[in-house]
């Protein structure tokens, strides 16, 4: 399994990280959000400088819908990308920086603690935090392989 300590990588370039800002709104764009009328859109950079955009998919079946920033980590995954160096998200709040929920906060933390989620306004203005930092004293894929008392039924 990784170290999650190989994931540090130094601050990124801010031409990427405009980048990266302007594809979380673009993807914005594709939002599927009938219920809420919530858009909301995600970029993730992989760790060989790739990116995925994603955004929120709703559900008739209201506990269905999934949002922006799994969609974008569900695609980047899939096509075998598992390390990341940062994740953009955007909506359409003007006062206020979208931050991702709790499930994608665990979502993000399968794939390391230290990588960059840039949180942004309609205006690309933003606030970086790690995820380690919006999630600390997370469960992860470590602590699955941590030492057990003996268990009944082996
Ligand atoms: N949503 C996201 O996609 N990402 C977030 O960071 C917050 C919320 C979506 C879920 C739902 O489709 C809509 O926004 C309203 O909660």
């Amino acid at each position: 399994m990784m170290n999650i300590e190989d994931q540090t990588s130094g601050p990124l370039p801010k031409e990427i990280v405009r980048v990266l800002i302007e594809k979380a709104h673009e993807a914005k764009n594709q939002a599927y959000c009938p219920y809420s009328k919530f858009r909301v859109g995600a970029a993730v950079l992989t760790q060989d400088d790739r990116m995925f955009k994603g955004c929120n998919v709703e559900n008739a079946c209201y506990n269905l819908g999934v949002c922006a920033e799994r969609t974008a980590m569900l695609k980047a995954v899939s096509e075998g990308h598992k390390t990341f160096k940062a994740i953009a998200i955007a909506s359409d709040m003007n006062d206020e920086f979208i931050s991702p929920c709790g499930a994608c906060r665990q979502f993000m933390r399968e794939f390391g603690l230290k990588w960059d989620v840039y949180m942004t306004k309609p205006d690309s203005s933003y606030e970086k935090m790690t995820v380690e930092q919006l999630l600390p004293r997370s469960f992860g894929p470590d602590d699955l392989t941590q030492k057990k008392i003996d268990t009944p039924n082996e």
